[in-house]
């Protein structure tokens, strides 16, 4: 948001970062000077997404990883740390949505956001809130959903997954305030992402955000200075907000 960049000499882990909202959190992040670690599966976009951000001149690591799976977790912490010796910003990105009602949910559907939406954050505050501890301070900021607030027909394993991820931080917000690392909730509603993205003109544009919009607010809370503490913060178009009903 500003023009002269606020993270200089910083070292932020994103994950979910090969595309949509996370590699448009990592560009912002980019942008105010930091140096970003791209945690998603090993692949093409992954490998595209770093590449494109070390082209403008920025710190930018891949780090392939399934977010669900502990080890390549913990590995992928070690790779950051090793490359920068630091890390000062986690952001928990990766997510995805399906739906249906209760009683048609799969437990394969419930196993999935679950694991993916729940507890691929809770690994990745296992093995990187040691290192936000260790260099006196730091920034989490969890991605949630409307759906962490307010219950939707279709979607109630989404729903206790956003849910579940909205009682994690909170309570890891209190664990960590003594060691000066803040945790913040950025909830959005209808990102234009998670699919083929929308032309300029398609009528359902005005129904959805850009990754961009929400991405300079979660940048806007890293580079918030040390003494402010933003909690939750629901974010969404005005056409479409949920909140209003
Ligand atoms: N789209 C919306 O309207 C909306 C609304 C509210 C909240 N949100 C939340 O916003 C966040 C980002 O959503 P998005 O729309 O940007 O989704 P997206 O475009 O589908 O991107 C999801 C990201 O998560 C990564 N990912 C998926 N499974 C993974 C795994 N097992 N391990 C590691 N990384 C994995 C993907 O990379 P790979 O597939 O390459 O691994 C990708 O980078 C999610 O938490 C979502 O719940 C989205």
């Amino acid at each position: 948001m500003s023009s002269a960049p606020r993270l200089g000499g910083k070292v932020a882990l994103v994950t979910g970062a090969s595309r949509g909202l996370g590699l448009a959190i990592a560009q912002a992040l980019v942008a105010e000077g930091g140096a970003v670690a791209c945690l998603a599966r090993a692949g093409p976009e992954l490998s595209r997404a770093v590449s494109d951000l070390a082209a403008t001149g920025a710190g930018a690591l891949a780090v392939p990883a399934d977010v669900t799976d502990s080890g390549q977790v913990e590995r992928a912490v070690r790779q950051t740390l090793e490359k920068w010796g630091r890390l000062d910003i986690v952001v928990l990105n990766a997510g995805t949505w399906q739906g249906a009602p209760v009683h048609e949910t799969s437990e394969q559907m419930w196993d999935l956001l679950l694991d993916l939406n729940l507890k691929g954050a809770f690994l990745t505050l296992k093995y990187a809130v040691p290192a936000l501890i260790a260099g006196g301070g730091g920034t989490i900021v969890g991605i949630g959903s409307l759906g962490a607030w307010a219950g939707q027909p279709g979607a109630s394993a989404y729903a206790a997954s956003k849910w579940g991820l909205r009682g994690l931080l909170e309570s890891v917000a209190l664990e960590l305030k003594p060691h000066r690392v803040r945790v913040s909730l950025v909830h959005p509603h209808n990102i234009n992402s998670a699919g083929p993205p929308l032309a300029r003109d398609a009528p359902e544009r005005a129904r959805k955000l850009e990754p961009s919009e929400i991405a300079a607010l979660v940048a806007w809370i890293c580079t918030a200075p040390d003494h402010v503490s933003v909690g939750n913060v629901t974010i969404w178009p005005v056409a479409a907000g949920i909140m209003a009903q």
